[in-house]
């Protein structure tokens, strides 16, 4: 089994979780730069899209598969229910020298689902596999990973999990919820301890990691504890906290003076950043979500946040947060 970089990060793994239009590359640099998860993923991309679409639209995909140095060790990760579009988008992976493929197998998004890729294959396991051993295929040189959930309508972790670790994947990020439950309730942690006992039974290297409704870097550590996981992956607790994978006291998620106007400067450099590398493919919308997330919980945060809503580029961002913390002085 080709464990890759896998084998050099000390355990538990604390992991970025991929999320559309969140942790773009523009994100993604910025979160190298104030707090450095273990191991980081790219957004989805559509492996289909890459190799299919008109010139225009694959140009458009490979914003998804920007990244910088900071970032290592980075993962690509792919959607599609054809093995040949898998096997050639992993070597594309290989080519642009990731540290590692990921097959999504746990998006429930319509658009995904009817093209039999993302949460539908659990429902197809041999097609499952055969991806599997496709990624393998076009990127001999990388670890493959799969990220899924623990069943379709209901918890199928002891016939799933089994299929998975059959072809040897170097690791497998649970979401820690059916395909059926989407984000409704809460992550069942109980599955995670079950799936590290399963992993040992069949005696498979590969890595679990559990995800779902993780807060915090405290909140990780104590669930890998208590399951057993050899890694956490932590995603919408990085909204608006660019800090949440550092250590540092300073950065820590308070809401005193010091920490707001470190944050909205962080906010400006974001936005300064997502111009700069994704301007031309992305909606400056895209941005919105995350002040929605930045400006939160200080005092004079709805106004910011409603004005915030009204700019269209990252000049005016800044300038609107410079008058803003005059203001406060
Ligand atoms: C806006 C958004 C976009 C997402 N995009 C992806 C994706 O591209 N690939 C993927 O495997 N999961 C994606 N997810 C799922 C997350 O990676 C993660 O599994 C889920 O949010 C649960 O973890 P959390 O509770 O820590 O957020 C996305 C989730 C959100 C909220």
């Amino acid at each position: 089994m080709n464990l890759g970089f896998w084998d050099n990060l000390s355990k538990p793994i604390m992991a970025l979780a991929p999320m559309a239009d969140v942790t773009d590359a523009a994100f993604r640099r910025i979160i190298a730069r104030y707090g450095k998860p273990d191991v980081t993923w790219t957004e989805f991309v559509s492996a289909d899209g890459l190799i299919r679409a008109d010139k225009a639209g694959q140009e458009k995909l490979m914003k998804g598969l920007l990244y910088s140095e900071s970032e290592r060790p980075i993962v690509a990760q792919f959607f599609s229910a054809e093995p040949e579009m898998i096997k050639r988008a992993a070597k594309l992976a290989q080519e642009l020298r990731f540290d590692g493929v990921d097959i999504n197998m746990g998006c429930p998004d319509r658009s995904v689902e009817k093209q039999g890729a993302g949460a539908a294959l659990i429902k197809n396991s041999k097609l499952a596999r055969e991806l599997i051993v496709a990624a393998r295929e076009g990127a001999p040189r990388l670890p493959v990973s799969i990220k899924t959930r623990i069943g379709y309508n209901k918890n199928e972790i002891e016939t799933w999990l089994p299929e998975l670790l059959a072809e040897d994947p170097a690791a497998i990020t649970l979401h820690l919820r059916t395909r059926k439950e989407m984000s409704k309730v809460s992550a069942c942690w109980d599955v995670a301890h079950r799936a590290v006992e399963i992993r040992n039974e069949v005696g498979s290297q590969a890595l679990i990691l559990g995800n779902g409704d993780v807060r915090d870097l405290p909140h990780a550590r104590q669930l890998a504890r208590e399951t057993g996981v050899n890694g956490i992956m932590l995603g919408r607790a990085i909204f608006g906290n660019p800090f949440l994978f550092s250590n540092s006291q300073e950065f820590e998620n308070r809401n005193d003076e010091k920490f707001v106007r470190k944050k909205l400067e962080v906010m400006i450099e974001h936005t300064k950043l997502f111009e700069e590398l994704l301007g031309e493919g992305k909606n400056f919308s895209v941005m919105k979500k995350h002040y929605k997330a930045y400006a939160n919980g200080f005092d004079g945060a709805k106004e910011l946040r409603m004005k915030l809503m009204e700019t269209k580029n990252a000049k005016e961002v800044e300038s609107l947060v410079f008058n803003f913390l005059r203001y406060r002085d």
